[in-house]
């Protein structure tokens, strides 16, 4: 088997990085961040040498939600909605798509306007879309490396930067303190890290819907005003989760989700299928004669997240 020359060269290189990762691990302990100057250099670079040292992360990343958030027609299957004459959209006047249409899809327009109507997966069928501006309402939520000065990005979809923050510093030297790890933040902040695109809020001045002056590691609150919860609604994990128990005992995101692998093909990109998940901290509560006996096919979620809700109340709450 010959490997490509892609790999060829990660190979190498990280041969070369790994020699000099350890005369900095002997000299050099610090905090990984990701300095301020660093840029972005997209997916791509680091799937090719982090499919070395990480393979089910570069394997499986690439596969989930994330990095599909926004795309554009030219991609093959990108657009799920159906037309006809009487559809609210027109296929033609797609520039972006937005979602990758597990359960809605919404689109912009050439003028970089939302356009009128949202295809509703589930039901297979057109829904209202308000026309906003598209290029501050949303796409900064849906893509990596937002400029909000040209209103450019820097990479379609929510990839590795969007998390570990510009690489450009790690990228040319595999040196690990110079990328950001959200193993190293407080359970607060690491929720915190999500909150900044799975919340509904405002800007502190009440003009953007997503915070561009935050920074990893960053208190959100000092960034973005949340709405208050005021019933089941899309993108508001953050603000659900903050009023759990869950939150006030440090089971954040990431203790149930997988962000890149392996558990993110599960259903909701869960670290292990969903009943398994809960019972392995519950096993106890499950016990108690209180509880009811679940047959098979009751997942937790159907008592204790009605409509996929984050705030795990008790039924009847
Ligand atoms: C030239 C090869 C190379 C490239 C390109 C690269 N990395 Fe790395 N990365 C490494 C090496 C080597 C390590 C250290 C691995 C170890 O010893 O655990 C590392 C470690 C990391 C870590 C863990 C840091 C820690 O605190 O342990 C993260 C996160 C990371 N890389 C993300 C990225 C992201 C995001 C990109 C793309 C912007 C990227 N890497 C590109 C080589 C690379
Ligand atoms: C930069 C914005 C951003 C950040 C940061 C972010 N997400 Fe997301 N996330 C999104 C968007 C947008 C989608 C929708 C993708 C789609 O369906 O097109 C999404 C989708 C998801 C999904 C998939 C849900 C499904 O449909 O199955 C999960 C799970 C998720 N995010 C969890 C997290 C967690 C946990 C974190 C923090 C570690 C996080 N996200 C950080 C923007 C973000
Ligand atoms: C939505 C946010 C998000 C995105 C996007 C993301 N990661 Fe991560 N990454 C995390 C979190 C959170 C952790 C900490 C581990 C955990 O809690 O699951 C992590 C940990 C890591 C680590 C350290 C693993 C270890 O064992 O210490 C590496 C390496 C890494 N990510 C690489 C990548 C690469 C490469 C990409 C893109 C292909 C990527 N990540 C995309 C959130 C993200
Ligand atoms: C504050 C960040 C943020 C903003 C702003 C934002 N989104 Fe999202 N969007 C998300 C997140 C996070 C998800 C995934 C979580 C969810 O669906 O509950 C998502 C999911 C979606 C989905 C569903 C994807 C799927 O696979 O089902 C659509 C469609 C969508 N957004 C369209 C829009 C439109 C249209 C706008 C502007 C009017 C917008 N978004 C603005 C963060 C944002
Ligand atoms: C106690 C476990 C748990 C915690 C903590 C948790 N989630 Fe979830 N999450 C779930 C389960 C279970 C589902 C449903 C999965 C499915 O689709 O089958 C889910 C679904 C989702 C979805 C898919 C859309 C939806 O609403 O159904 C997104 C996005 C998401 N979670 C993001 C987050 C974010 C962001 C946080 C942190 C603020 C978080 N989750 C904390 C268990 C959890
Ligand atoms: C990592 C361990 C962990 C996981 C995984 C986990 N939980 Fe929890 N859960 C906790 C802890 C800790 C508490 C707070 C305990 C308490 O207050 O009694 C809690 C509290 C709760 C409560 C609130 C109980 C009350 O008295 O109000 C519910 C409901 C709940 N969890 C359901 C779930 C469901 C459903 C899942 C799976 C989607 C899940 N949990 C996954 C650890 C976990
Ligand atoms: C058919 C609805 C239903 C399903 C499905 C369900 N629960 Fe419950 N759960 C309840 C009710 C009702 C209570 C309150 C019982 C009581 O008084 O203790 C409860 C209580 C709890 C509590 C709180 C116990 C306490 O004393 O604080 C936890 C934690 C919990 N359930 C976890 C789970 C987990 C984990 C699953 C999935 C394996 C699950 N539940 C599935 C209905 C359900």
């Amino acid at each position: 088997m010959t490997r490509s020359r892609f790999e060829k060269i990660a190979f190498t290189g990280l041969g070369a990085l790994l020699a000099s990762a350890i005369v900095l691990g002997v000299t050099h302990v610090a905090v990984a961040q990701a300095p301020a100057d660093a840029t972005y250099k997209g997916m791509n670079l680091c799937v090719l040498c982090h499919k070395v040292k990480h393979p089910v992360i570069a394997e499986a990343f690439p596969k989930t939600a994330h990095p599909k958030a926004l795309r554009t027609p030219d991609e093959e299957g990108a657009i799920v909605a159906k037309f006809d004459e009487d559809s609210p959209v027109s296929k033609a006047d797609i520039a972006y798509i937005l979602g990758v249409g597990k359960r809605k899809q919404a689109y912009i327009g050439k003028d970089g306007k939302t356009l009128p109507g949202q295809w509703d997966v589930k039901n297979s069928k057109w829904i209202r879309q308000e026309v906003v501006d598209g290029m501050t309402q949303c796409v900064p939520c849906h893509v990596t490396g937002m400029d909000m000065k040209t209103k450019a990005w820097n990479e379609k979809g929510i990839t590795c930067e969007s998390c570990h923050g510009a690489g450009s510093a790690h990228a040319t030297t595999g040196d690990k303190t110079k990328i950001n790890n959200p193993k190293t933040l407080t359970p607060e902040r690491s929720a915190m890290l999500c909150g900044q695109c799975h919340a509904r809020g405002t800007t502190l001045d009440g003009t953007m819907p997503r915070s561009m002056t935050y920074k990893f590691g960053d208190d959100l609150s000092k960034h973005i005003k949340l709405a208050e919860v005021k019933g089941p609604a899309a993108n508001q994990q953050y603000n659900e989760w903050l009023g759990s128990k869950h939150a006030t005992s440090g089971v954040t995101c990431t203790g149930c989700h997988d962000i890149h692998g392996p558990g993110s093909a599960n259903p909701g990109q869960l670290k292990k299928a969903e009943k398994e998940l809960c019972s392995g901290c519950h096993a106890a509560d499950l016990a108690t004669p209180e509880h009811p006996k679940l047959t098979d096919a009751m997942k937790c979620g159907l008592c204790h997240m009605p409509q996929g809700t984050h705030t795990f109340k008790m039924p009847g709450q």
